[in-house]
């Protein structure tokens, strides 16, 4: 079959497509023909040889996919060769086959293609575990999203609203912030401009935020904690501002407030917070907003998985809103 390859760590230009052995479909896994992958701000850092694949998992790029079940490994139930699925991947998505294991498909949500479908797996697991599981929102509650217009906050600010929170969203333009707004966005703070913890705060009475799902890590942690109502959580996903941070741990027990740290790629598949459960709440709790259209797929562009470069190109020059895809033809 043939795959993008990284010739050596480094710029788009890299990114080669080349001919690699066909996957297997191990015990408990599928092998998928490809039919689209989809970018991940995560693939570009894998590029650059900063984020290596967990053990185990395909060195070729790529967290998610979509496609046909081409062949079945040991004990596989569930599932037939032919059924059209979406996959969420430790690895492999650029590829014309992936081996996945069964827990981490998704069957293709009612009304959308199978092409668009290949952006959903990773954005919905990573909301789903993180604002869902882990950050318990509730309705009424209020929710911000940093970074509202990434692939992640196209899709969190849907499925927030959808869960009857209110919903603020940063952005770093005012095009950005209408496209936030659209998407169901009740406030809306340019993080360049403002100072979003005293914005969020006018427009909540006070209160600030129950749930923070941040992708800016270290250099927003101070704000973040700020932006905090009491009892709130702070979910971390993203470190585009750095690794290691201070934090005020009065300011922070004074709120009875918490700060988690989730990687999805890294869990295992199976236990309490492995990824077959994250797919089976994902499977349960947001393909039924996808279904009625309460969350929709925000697609940026679409551009032939052979050409990735271009579209990695594309998502570093900045300017994306929702997600790239990468269909195979
Ligand atoms: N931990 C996990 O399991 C996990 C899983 C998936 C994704 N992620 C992380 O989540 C982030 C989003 O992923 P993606 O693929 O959706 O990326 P993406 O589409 O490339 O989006 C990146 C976003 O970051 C925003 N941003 C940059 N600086 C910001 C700041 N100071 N304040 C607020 N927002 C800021 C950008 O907003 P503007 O364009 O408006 O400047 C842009 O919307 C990435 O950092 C990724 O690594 C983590």
């Amino acid at each position: 079959m043939h795959a993008i390859t990284v010739r050596e760590p480094g710029g788009p230009e890299v990114l080669e497509w080349t001919e690699v052995p066909d996957p297997v479909a191990g015990p408990g896994e599928v092998v998928v023909d490809v039919v689209a992958s989809a970018v991940n701000r995560a693939d570009l850092l894998q590029r650059q040889g900063y984020y290596p694949p967990p053990p185990g998992a395909s060195d070729i790029i790529g967290l998610e996919c979509s496609g046909r079940i081409a062949a079945l490994g040991e004990g596989v139930e569930g599932w037939q060769v032919g059924d059209e699925v979406c996959a969420l991947l430790a690895g492999g998505g650029y590829a014309e086959k992936v081996a996945v294991p069964a827990a981490q498909l998704l069957p293709i949500p009612p009304g959308v293609d199978l092409v668009t479908a290949a952006g959903l797996p990773e954005v919905a697991c990573t909301v789903w575990s993180n604002i869902v599981a882990a950050g318990r929102l509730s309705a009424g509650e209020t929710f911000l999203m940093q970074g509202g217009t990434s692939g992640i906050g196209t899709h969190a600010i849907q499925v927030a609203k959808a869960l009857g929170a209110r919903v603020a969203a940063t952005a770093g333009a005012p095009e950005r912030l209408e496209r936030c707004r659209e998407l169901g966005a009740d406030i809306v703070i340019d993080y360049h401009d403002d100072d979003v913890p005293a914005r969020l705060k006018e427009a909540t009475d006070g209160h600030g935020a129950d749930v923070i799902l941040d992708v800016v890590g270290a250099k927003g942690l101070a704000a973040n904690i700020d932006a905090l109502a009491p009892d709130g959580r702070l979910l971390i996903i993203g470190l585009q501002g750095g690794t290691k941070g201070e934090i005020d741990l009065n300011k922070l027990m004074r709120k009875r407030g918490s700060v988690t740290a989730l990687q999805l790629r890294g869990r295992p598949v199976d236990g309490p917070s492995g990824k077959a459960a994250i797919v089976a709440g994902v499977r349960e709790q947001v393909w039924p907003m996808i279904a009625d259209g309460r969350v929709r797929p925000i697609v940026h562009d679409r551009v032939p998985l052979p050409d990735a470069a271009k579209a990695h190109a594309r998502l570093e020059a900045g300017g994306v809103i929702g997600k790239i895809l990468l269909p195979l033809r």
